[in-house]
């Protein structure tokens, strides 16, 4: 398959949620494996709300200026494939002609709403099944990872419900599956992982249980984490934090050690970003 997610008996793959080329660069040359390019990081970027008020060409060339940046794989959140299957098609194509090495699809009704704000609705096992069969047949057998995620848990159905809808997904032509959950416990992604039947690799997002320890997810059976949004969270609170002090201050000394050296500006916008500093000025000079 190519696939570049990790089997069960290794860690799994890390995967670090982006909204632009500089967070995802940030985010590889840190240590991550790869990108996903987030829905409700990119919408936050914009000022918008995580419900399709991006749309489906602006986040496949969002996700397309985040490939060209960094030198490992960016799969794109694709949310519920913005209607129907035919768009949803368009979508994956699109993706894998501008070098996006995959794409999750969710299985929420279109609008799409924000699994961590709002009452979420799936659409029904069939609809979806025909959505992912309709992607993977355009896509072929191509190292492209098309991804089925179900939001099951999060809207509050059974666990045997969800394996019933990621098996399907699975059989309908899914590479990997993507199991939200948004309990605060990872005891609801263990008791699937117990009744998964292993058909593919399987990925979770752990926002709201990442307390737990490393190797508490490789021991469940997971391929891959994503780490959706924290960077843009952590983002939000540097900038918060330095815009106060500045207004307040009318002076750069209280952020002047809270705030990235220029040289680091520089560095991270470098065809080769990983190296560090580039011997450019140390920070008293920059
Ligand atoms: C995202 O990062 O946009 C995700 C994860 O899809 S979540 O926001 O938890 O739905
Ligand atoms: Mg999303």
């Amino acid at each position: 398959m190519g696939i570049f997610l990790s089997g069960t008996s290794t860690s799994p793959t890390q995967i670090i949620g982006a909204h632009d080329a500089l967070s995802a660069r940030i985010g590889l040359a840190a240590g991550f494996d790869a990108v996903w390019v987030s829905s409700l990081g990119m919408s936050a970027a914009a000022g918008r709300r995580d419900r399709n008020e991006l749309s489906w060409t602006e986040i496949v060339d969002a996700a397309e200026r985040i490939v060209e940046a960094v030198d490992r794989p960016v799969i794109l959140d694709g949310n519920e494939g913005y209607g129907d299957r035919e768009i949803a098609r368009l979508l994956v194509m699109r993706a894998a002609q501008r070098g996006i090495r995959g794409v999750s699809l969710e299985d929420k009704t279109y609008p799409k709403k924000n699994s961590l704000s709002d009452a979420i609705e799936l659409i029904g096992t069939h609809s979806f099944v025909d959505k992912i069969r309709a992607c993977r047949d355009s896509i072929g057998s191509t190292d492209f990872v098309l991804m089925g995620r179900t939001d099951a848990l999060v809207a509050g159905h059974s666990i045997a419900h969800a394996i019933d809808r990621t098996e399907a997904y699975a059989e309908a032509g899914a590479d990997a599956i993507i199991v939200h959950s948004v309990s605060s416990s990872v005891r609801e992604i263990e008791l699937f992982m117990k009744q998964w039947s292993g058909k593919c690799p399987v990925i979770t997002i752990p926002t709201t249980f990442g307390a737990a320890d490393r190797d508490t997810y490789r021991r469940f059976g997971f391929s891959g984490l994503i780490w959706a949004n924290q960077l843009i969270r952590a983002a939000i609170v540097a900038m918060r934090s330095a815009a106060e002090k500045l207004c307040a201050d009318g002076n750069t000394v209280r952020i002047e050690e809270q705030i990235a050296r220029l040289s680091d500006i520089f560095s991270l916008s470098e065809k080769d970003w990983r190296k560090p500093a580039y011997g450019l000025p140390a920070r008293d000079s920059s």
